[in-house]
């Protein structure tokens, strides 16, 4: 531990702050710096083999979030946030999808290509048999949502409200944002609680007690 690392108390305090808020105040937005934090701990996340098959669709514009709003059950937390993030996986990896990353690989670490002619061969056979087994999409929309951790978590410790959606129509979305090779999978709504106008707010976590979730073998 250095003292940089956040001490077990104090992240439990956040996560137990943070619960899937319902009502955003309009009117507070997240900062440059936070936001910036954020979309660092999207880019953090971890994927299989490090393919990073998703994108992240950042939707401030007001216009575009009416628009989306009907097609997310009216909820209104994708117009009240401060910044929605739509989270959209890859339909399908190809060859040229592997490709380039491992070329970034070559870039960033400066190692030869032949050097990773064995790891390249692996996720090639892995996307191969996914397309053909017709798993590619769950596969990949569940990178996705370890990125959405990610975001969830990041938020609660900078005390920045987060609700992770999944009420919305996604073909319906698609169509909104112009996504093509690409589909929204889930949703979040970033920005600041309006407690006071959530009935949430102040409720009690309910979870199921440690026994039942947790297995010690
Ligand atoms: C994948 C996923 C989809 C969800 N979809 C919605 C949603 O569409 N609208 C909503 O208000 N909450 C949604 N929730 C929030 C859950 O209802 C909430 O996380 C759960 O009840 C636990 O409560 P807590 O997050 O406040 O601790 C979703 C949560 C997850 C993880």
């Amino acid at each position: 531990m250095t003292e940089n690392t956040p001490n077990g108390k104090m992240i439990l305090e956040h996560l137990n702050w943070r619960y899937a808020t319902k009502a955003f105040d309009a009117g507070k937005k997240v900062s440059d710096e936070d936001w910036e934090t954020l979309e660092n701990a999207l880019l953090l996340a971890p994927s299989s083999f490090g393919i990073q098959p998703y994108k992240f669709i950042v939707v401030t514009d007001p216009a575009i979030r009416e628009k989306l709003k009907p097609a997310a059950w009216g909820q209104t937390q994708v117009t009240d946030s401060s910044h929605l993030v739509v989270f959209a996986y890859k339909k399908t990896l190809s060859d040229a999808d592997i490709d380039h990353y491992v070329e970034r690989i070559v870039e960033v670490r400066g190692a030869p290509r032949e050097s990773l002619a064995e790891y390249e061969g692996a996720m090639k056979n892995a996307a191969k048999q996914s397309v053909e087994g017709g798993t590619v999409e769950t596969w990949n929309s569940r990178q996705a949502y370890i990125a959405l951790g990610f975001l969830l978590e990041t938020a609660a410790l900078l005390k920045i409200d987060a609700t992770p959606m999944e009420g919305f129509d996604a073909v319906q979305f698609n169509e909104i944002l112009g996504l093509e090779d690409y589909s929204a999978v889930v949703i979040c709504a970033v920005g600041y609680r309006n407690a006071e106008a959530d009935y949430l707010a102040d409720a009690a976590k309910v979870r199921f007690p440690r026994e039942e979730l947790i297995q010690r073998i």
